[in-house]
């Protein structure tokens, strides 16, 4: 008989568990505490260990529940060797019943996904050495030099290809056009390269994107970025009178960029909600967000969320993905502001023509308390928008899906 360990923070879940396994002719030792099951895993020829939200996969028994400790992880942890049908059993104890209607399909589907490690969603080794060296310019100990960052570009020939199309964009170039990598770099400054690079990495999952019936793959591409170079230059507007972090720019474009990363990552999983979510738009006037939440309990924004944390996304990048349509407007710290702004900005780019879904569907309406929050005032908003119109299209050129 194969011997399992089962680790179940939750004592009813747990007990559930232990009888199916038992029923399925497994020994099995049950633990509340997973370094507790930790300590003896050798012993054993299978490791489940269960809390509360995530499902993470790991070889060794004994990392993976210390992962699991130190994240605070709640959810599912599986050994890889699993045999399919434990795995099964475990996902039907932790997700409920199987569901009868399309509406608890889907829920059921959803809770799954947001329980298991995105695999495919990992970074080329070269754009994530580049996103470390990047990350945070305002931590004098980890700022890398040009020469460094440049060196490590050079490796990737489609990113060298970007650095150096950015540099002679408007907003940038000099008297000269830029032909060198190591000059582009110099003039974009790292925290632009930073988020050209993420901006990248967000493309790579639109393009590797299976088809979904409907979804337009370049339509999400065009708000994507219409959001991020709104963001930015809406940063340029409010950034002296509310005192914000210069080096916040590059948050204020690539949470623009990331924002519905979710809506990607949703549909792919499941390509049939995206015709409901549609219908539900049409027919009720729901919001996308409305309309996800009707039918599978959550929104893009949790999924986006989920993927952020297993990209390690900075605090704001998360909070941004995950409150964009729900901003506090009391919020002024420096991620309330940005998490605003991007949703200033994603009304905009609707209102500019780089909306997501189609006609008849709802343009959001701009929030008065949130322009409040950012003091922007209407006329300001206005004023913006050709200046807005014209980088989002020369960024579509720069960076087209
Ligand atoms: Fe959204
Ligand atoms: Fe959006």
């Amino acid at each position: 008989m194969k011997k399992i360990v089962v680790v179940v923070g939750d004592a009813e879940k747990r007990q559930e568990l232990v009888s199916a396994l038992t029923d399925a002719g497994y020994e099995v030792t049950p633990f509340g505490d997973p370094l507790e099951a930790a300590r003896a895993t050798s012993k054993f020829h299978f490791v489940v260990v269960i809390t509360e939200e995530t499902v993470v996969k790991h070889h060794d028994g004994l990392v993976l529940a210390k992962v699991a400790r130190s994240k605070g992880l709640a959810g599912l942890v599986l050994h890889s060797e699993l045999p399919a049908e434990v795995v099964m059993l475990c996902q039907d104890i932790i997700n409920g019943p199987k569901p009868q209607s399309s509406r608890d399909e889907y829920r059921y589907r959803i809770q799954g996904l947001l329980r298991q490690t995105l695999e495919p969603l990992t970074l080329p080794e070269i754009r994530q050495r580049v996103i470390e060296l990047t990350a945070d310019q305002r931590d004098p100990f980890r700022a890398p030099d040009i020469k460094q960052v440049t060196d490590v570009i050079q490796q990737d020939p489609q990113l060298t290809a970007l650095m150096i199309r950015l540099a002679n964009t408007v907003l940038i170039r000099g008297i000269e056009q830029v032909s060198s990598v190591g000059v582009a770099v110099g003039r974009l400054g790292l925290l632009r390269v930073h988020a050209a690079v993420m901006t990248m990495a967000v493309l790579d999952i639109v393009k590797g994107m299976a088809a979904v019936p409907g979804f337009d793959p370049h339509q999400f591409w065009r708000h994507f970025i219409a959001c991020a170079v709104t963001s930015e230059v809406l940063f340029e507007l409010v950034r002296d009178r509310l005192q914000l972090d210069p080096a916040l720019a590059s948050k204020a474009f690539t949470g623009g960029i990331m924002h519905d990363v979710g809506k990607v990552i949703l549909y792919e999983h499941a390509p049939e909600l995206f015709g409901d979510v549609l219908k539900l738009m049409r027919y009720r006037d729901h919001s996308m967000w409305e309309a996800e939440h009707g039918l599978c309990g959550v929104s893009h924004c949790t999924v986006g969320t989920r993927f952020s944390q297993q990209w390690r996304l900075s605090a704001i990048l998360e909070m941004v993905i995950k409150f964009h349509h729900t901003p506090d407007c009391r919020n002024v710290s420096e991620s309330g502001r940005i998490i605003s702004l991007v949703q200033v900005a994603d009304a905009l780019a609707w209102q500019l023509g780089f909306g997501v879904g189609g006609d008849g569907l709802t343009v959001p309406a701009l929030n008065a308390d949130i322009l409040r929050l950012l003091d922007l005032k209407n006329e300001e908003i206005e004023a913006l928008k050709p200046v807005a119109l014209e980088r989002i299209h020369e960024m579509l050129a720069v960076i087209p899906l």
